[in-house]
């Protein structure tokens, strides 16, 4: 989604925002723009399209100047064009803003604005924070940015540049990220660290309602009262930088291949249920005493809290609740205080999960984040934060992060579990059970040829059903995701039992099913929804382990994945299916790093 990015120093700032876009691009966008100060001459290109687009536009026309914004826009106010991207100045030209998130009360103002005589360009709600700020202005951007901002309804994080005010560059903060990067003689502003990572080893976060004034040789925070507070200097560390693909032809690809690493730094020194706290695990340990959870978050990492509630109710015998991030933040379900709320994200920059945990918190529940991104806001602001370790994910459709939110929160079941009634001797079994994964995910990376050719002989169909039961039910579900979002087929996940109160009517000859199977109790049973599809002309699919072989024989496609214990049986199933996606849409010639209409972050509601 969105990005920011601002500079002021002594070098030029073009070529220096134009790379801070380029590390943004892996959000999703689909415009780009800057803006630099060559003292008090502005200097504005946007364009609709890739960064390499505005890059170009940039050779033909450069934006001189040591100060300046970028930006990086997800439509959400109107399609992109190039006038709706931003930066978006004021009629008078005086205000010139990038913005994220969404100001919800702009039809008011704009209205308002309009009313006294201002003419708007773009469709936008950021081009009401550079009227507003504009039309508040008499000499001092400070306090015109800090009235306007005080008029808005929403969430942004913005950065603000003037003519008239060359050598300033604000930046400010409310319900979305932006960090200040601090150089020698030179500073950034971004909306993700990673941005700056390897540019600069210093960052300050913006805490609710803050702004700043960045200058080439000073820098100042201010609250909402426009009082200076103090501010907390943090390190990043360079592997925030965006990776390359190497010998991949696509992220998504390079990210599946890289599972067994990853999940091998997933579990690194987390299997010892001997020990009292969780390795790496930030904050007071004492939350996973908590004796209910409620996991809370959004798509792919919601998939991983549906499958996290099978494992804590099984391994640890906690009971638990899951909510889509988006519909608890508007809810006031009667839970118990004592309740840990787990929000479950690989970017911590989701807007309903960060909502969720905010409503979890005011409403005196312990928190815990579980978060690839470190430096996140949802990593900052739970009580409590388990880090993933599964390295930058950048493909859109999240593949290593999701196996390995599951690996953690099997290791944080079993360490919750032997705190409670699980013997020494089973939990030693389990740990000793969950350590074989990421080879057992390795071997699984070998079906890679059989699913190019059963994606060759499906590539074609509209609708795809995926069924599984038990603890292969939320993989169904996320089977089903990965294949809508980069493939554009429409696909359903199912629990196969529930087939036959509606679904069935679905299957004929052109809707394939991918079955699920593990040799575990179910196995019988999910063999019968096989036979269900089958005696209604449904072409199968199944992801077996090896020794089912009534499911061989019966399936028309057999993909096969190492057996593991039925709790870790969706993380290796998690494999073909993830192939499968992405072998078809490639097939499909669809963008499978950036999906359309799909952005890595989703940073607005
Ligand atoms: O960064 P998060 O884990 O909070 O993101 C949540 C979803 O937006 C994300 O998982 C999305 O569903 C993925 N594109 C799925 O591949």
């Amino acid at each position: 989604m969105c990005g920011i990015i601002g500079y002021v120093g002594q070098r030029k700032a073009e070529p220096l925002l134009v790379e801070g876009l380029r590390r943004l691009e892996y959000r999703g966008y689909d415009s780009a723009g800057l803006a630099t100060l060559q003292g008090a001459c502005l200097h504005l290109r946007k364009c609709a399209g890739r960064v390499a687009d505005l890059a170009r536009h940039l050779r033909e026309r450069p934006a001189p100047g040591g100060l300046g914004i970028g930006h990086t826009r997800w439509a959400t106010h109107g399609p992109a064009t190039d006038t709706n991207a931003h930066p978006h100045a004021s009629t008078d030209g005086r205000v010139v803003v990038v913005h994220n998130g969404v100001i919800e009360n702009y039809a008011m103002l704009r209205r308002g604005l309009e009313a006294g005589g201002v003419v708007f360009r773009s469709d936008t709600d950021t081009e009401v924070i550079a009227q507003l700020i504009a039309h508040h202005l008499a000499d001092d951007l400070m306090a015109a940015t800090h009235t306007a901002l005080a008029r808005l309804q929403g969430s942004y994080a913005v950065a603000v540049l003037s003519p008239c005010n060359p050598g300033m560059l604000i930046g400010a903060s409310s319900g979305a990220p932006l960090v200040v990067g601090l150089g020698q003689g030179e500073y950034f502003l971004a909306s993700d660290p990673g941005a700056l990572a390897g540019i600069t080893d210093e960052v300050v976060f913006l805490q609710e309602r803050q702004m700043c004034a960045l200058g080439a040789d000073s820098w100042q925070m201010f609250d909402d009262a426009r009082q200076h507070v103090p501010v907390n200097i943090e390190a990043i560390s360079s592997t925030a930088i965006v990776t390359e693909k190497g010998d991949f032809e696509h992220y998504m690809l390079k990210e599946i291949y890289e599972q067994p690493l990853a999940l091998k730094s997933a579990l690194h020194m987390r299997l010892d249920p001997g020990t009292h706290g969780f390795a790496g695990m930030e904050g007071d340990e004492s939350l996973l005493r908590a004796d209910r959870l409620l996991l809370t978050a959004c798509g792919t990492s919601y998939h991983a809290a549906l499958l996290g509630k099978y494992l804590f109710e099984e391994l640890a015998r906690i009971p638990v609740e899951v909510e889509y991030a988006s519909e608890f933040r508007y809810r006031n379900p009667p839970t118990d205080p004592r309740t840990l709320v787990v929000a479950i994200s690989q970017s911590g920059e989701t807007a309903d999960t960060l909502a969720a945990l905010r409503q979890a918190k005011l409403r005196g529940h312990p928190t815990l984040a579980v978060c690839n991104v470190t430096n996140s806001t949802l990593a900052r602001e739970a009580d409590g934060m388990v880090p993933l370790r599964a390295g930058p994910e950048i493909g859109v459709a999240s593949t290593k992060a999701f196996t390995c939110q599951v690996a953690v929160l099997t290791a944080l079941a079993l360490q919750m579990a032997r705190t409670r009634q699980l013997s020494e001797r089973d939990a030693a079994r389990i740990a000793q059970e969950i350590a074989t994964l990421p080879d057992a995910v390795r071997d699984a990376l070998e079906c890679q040829d059989a699913v190019r050719r059963v994606a060759e002989r499906y590539c074609r169909v509209d609708n795809f059903l995926y069924l599984g039961r038990q603890y292969l039910y939320p993989l169904a579900l996320e089977g089903a995701l990965k294949m809508k979002e980069i493939s554009y087929i429409h696909a359903e996940g199912y629990p196969a039992a529930e087939m036959k109160h509606g679904p069935l009517a679905l299957v004929d000859a052109d809707t394939p099913s991918v079955f699920f199977l593990s040799r575990g109790h179910v196995y019988d049973k999910v063999m019968s929804n096989l036979e269900e599809v089958k005696a209604r002309g449904g072409p199968v699919i199944a992801v077996a382990c090896n020794g089912c072989d009534e499911a061989a024989a019966r399936a028309d496609e057999i993909l096969y994945v190492p057996e593991v214990s039925d709790y870790l049986q969706p993380l290796v199933s998690a494999v073909p299916v993830q192939l499968l996606a992405y072998h078809i849409a490639l097939l499909r010639d669809c963008d499978v790093d950036k999906p359309r209409n799909l952005a890595k972050s989703v940073t607005v509601e």
